[in-house]
């Protein structure tokens, strides 16, 4: 089941995933989780007026490789109003670029070294505006 819910009330399991999050009190970060007992899938994304960007999306590495990600993706993009929707990903992420290309989502710029060791790629999709 996909329900949306605070930040602050999946605040651990982002942490899980992402150590560098912080509860950011900006009214535009919203999440969406998939649930069965527990979360086991989650994004984290911001509405900016005409744009949205995914920042932090994860899931269980048990539920890996069997579509969750891609129900949230569909679910938040059905209550999206937005013109296009961006993300950073690390160019070591093969997984999730793989994710992404799938989710037409086209590469526009690199960020050399944005990561330790690696390049942060942004991507960017254009969506209908509704
Ligand atoms: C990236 C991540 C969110 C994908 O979640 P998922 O639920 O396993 O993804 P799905 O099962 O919905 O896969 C959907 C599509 O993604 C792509 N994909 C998923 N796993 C993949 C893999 N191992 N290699 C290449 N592509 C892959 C495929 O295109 C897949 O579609 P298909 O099943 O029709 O081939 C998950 O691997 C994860 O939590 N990773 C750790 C956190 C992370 O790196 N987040 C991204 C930060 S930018």
């Amino acid at each position: 089941m996909i329900t949306e819910v605070k930040c602050e009330d999946i605040q651990d399991k982002i942490i899980t995933y992402f150590p560098e999050f912080k509860l950011s009190q900006s009214p535009f970060q919203k999440a969406i989780v998939y649930k069965l007992d527990d979360v086991i899938g989650f994004i984290v994304y911001s509405i900016m007026y005409e744009r949205a960007e995914i920042d932090y999306i994860a899931v269980d590495e048990r539920y890996r490789g069997k579509g969750i990600s891609q129900k949230l993706f569909d679910y938040l993009l059905l209550n999206l109003k937005c013109e296009s929707i961006s993300l950073e990903v690390n160019s070591n992420n093969k997984r999730a670029i793989g994710f992404y290309v799938k989710n037409g989502f086209k590469e526009v710029s690199v960020r050399k070294n944005y990561y330790k060791d690696s390049d942060g790629i942004l991507m960017v999709k254009k969506l209908e505006v509704k």
